[in-house]
């Protein structure tokens, strides 16, 4: 399946683009989602309108619509897929590609971006076999560009031989076989909490944070994607279950700890929830009253326990990397590294979280990743992309010392 694969779909100008339509729906069918780029030649095969209703997303064409940079930009078009597949893969394009040339979008594109690249030729035999394209052929998959195809056949132009298009069928295939072949993760198990804790005040109240949720579910469904078995605790929040992720949803600190500790044994931890420090001593059975004349008696808070450290210093079933937050507003680095040591946990993600920054409610965290071994700064990115960048960091750790 694909499910959460987001394919930017290349489609070159063959006649073969004809079965694009198809391909898109086949993808969407198990899971994907699919932006296109259609090259003008590509166009007069197939319409934009066409593959705009099919895929439900625009159609991008130009490299130099101000419109199209503005909304999305070039180097936006690959970062948010996670492959590119070209088809048809014309013998035009392809040797544009080995070539390096970049004179519109989809070969812009295809330059600038570091996604795996599938490609399914579609050509006449004459043009298939010919040296420059078989050359072609070599170069790019020397590079890493996983051909599909072509299949042997009657074509379009008359003639029988290599170089007709695979079909849709055989290029979903394919794609699913290379997404699970990336499962770097598979039968490990992996915990994340996310979200804020709600802590009660009475059956009505309670103190809760900003926490949007948003990156400690980027982590789980990143994770889940390299075939992790995922259980996300998460306390309230807008964000929707990722898709192939038991999610246990709670409220207070006191219930993640809980569902935490029953979804043990883990290969991996990642507390990225904004779990209250405190709650309140004694939650009030019913509502509190507001009393005239008199004064609201105030809260007395306790402690909450800490998940993070209790999962770090779990006796049998501590997981093999246990992974924190340190959300700072100042000294993001110093404060990080006591809280590893404090926490007893392996890795800690740090972030700033100043409200001029915007980390809390935005899409976007620039984060240093602190381990014993040093700290590394990630550039900007968004809460997804910091998500496959742990996941990717986790399989690395894994692949080398775990085994
Ligand atoms: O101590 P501080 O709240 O700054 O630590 C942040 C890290 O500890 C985060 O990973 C958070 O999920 C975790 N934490 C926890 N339980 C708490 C408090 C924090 O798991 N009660």
């Amino acid at each position: 399946m694909l499910a959460n694969k987001r394919i930017l779909l290349i489609v070159a100008g063959g006649i073969a683009a004809y079965k694009t339509p198809d391909l898109v729906r086949r993808l969407r069918e198990r899971g994907a989602t699919v932006r296109c780029i259609l090259t003008s030649s590509g166009a007069q095969f197939v319409s934009p309108l066409t593959l705009g209703a099919i895929s439900e997303d625009r159609v991008y064409d130009n490299l130099l619509s101000l419109t199209d940079e503005y909304e999305m930009g070039h180097i936006n078009l690959s970062r948010q897929a996670d492959a590119l597949l070209v088809a048809p893969a014309t013998a035009n394009l392809l040797a544009k590609m080995a070539q390096g040339l970049a004179d519109d979008l989809a070969t812009t594109v295809l330059l600038a971006t570091d996604k795996p690249v599938l490609a399914a030729p579609a050509m006449n035999v004459q043009m298939w076999n010919h040296p420059a394209t078989q050359v072609n052929l070599n170069t790019l998959a020397s590079r890493g560009v996983k051909l599909i195809g072509p299949n042997e056949g009657d074509m379009a132009c008359g003639e029988y031989g290599m170089g007709r298009m695979s079909e849709p069928l055989e290029i979903t295939t394919t794609l699913e076989d290379f997404f699970a072949a990336n499962k770097r993760l598979a039968g490990r198990r992996a915990l994340v909490t996310s979200g804020p804790t709600y802590e009660p005040i009475d059956p009505i109240r309670y103190i809760a944070n900003r926490s949007s949720g948003k990156q400690g579910h980027a982590i789980a469904r990143a994770l889940s994607n390299l075939g992790t078995k995922t259980t996300l605790v998460t306390g309230p929040t807008q964000q929707p279950d990722p898709p192939g992720v038991q999610v246990v949803h709670v409220e207070s600190a006191r219930q993640m700890l809980a569902a935490c500790e029953a979804a043990l044994p883990a290969d991996i931890a990642v507390c990225a929830a904004a779990v209250a420090d405190w709650r309140i001593d004694t939650e009030a059975n019913q509502k509190l009253k507001k009393e005239a004349g008199s004064h609201p008696s105030p809260l007395v808070m306790v402690e909450n326990p800490d998940i993070l450290q209790t999962l770090s210093n779990t006796k049998t079933t501590r997981p093999g990397l246990v992974i924190g937050f340190a959300a700072e507003t100042q000294n993001v680095i110093v404060n990080a590294k006591s809280k590893l040591a404090q926490k007893g946990c392996d890795w800690i993600i740090a972030n700033n979280v100043s409200s001029e920054i915007g980390t809390f409610a935005g899409e976007a965290n620039t984060v240093h990743l602190v381990t014993s071994e040093g700290v590394e700064d990630w550039p900007r990115l968004s809460k997804v992309e910091v998500g496959r960048r742990l996941a990717d960091r986790i399989a690395d750790t894994f692949e080398t010392s775990h085994g």
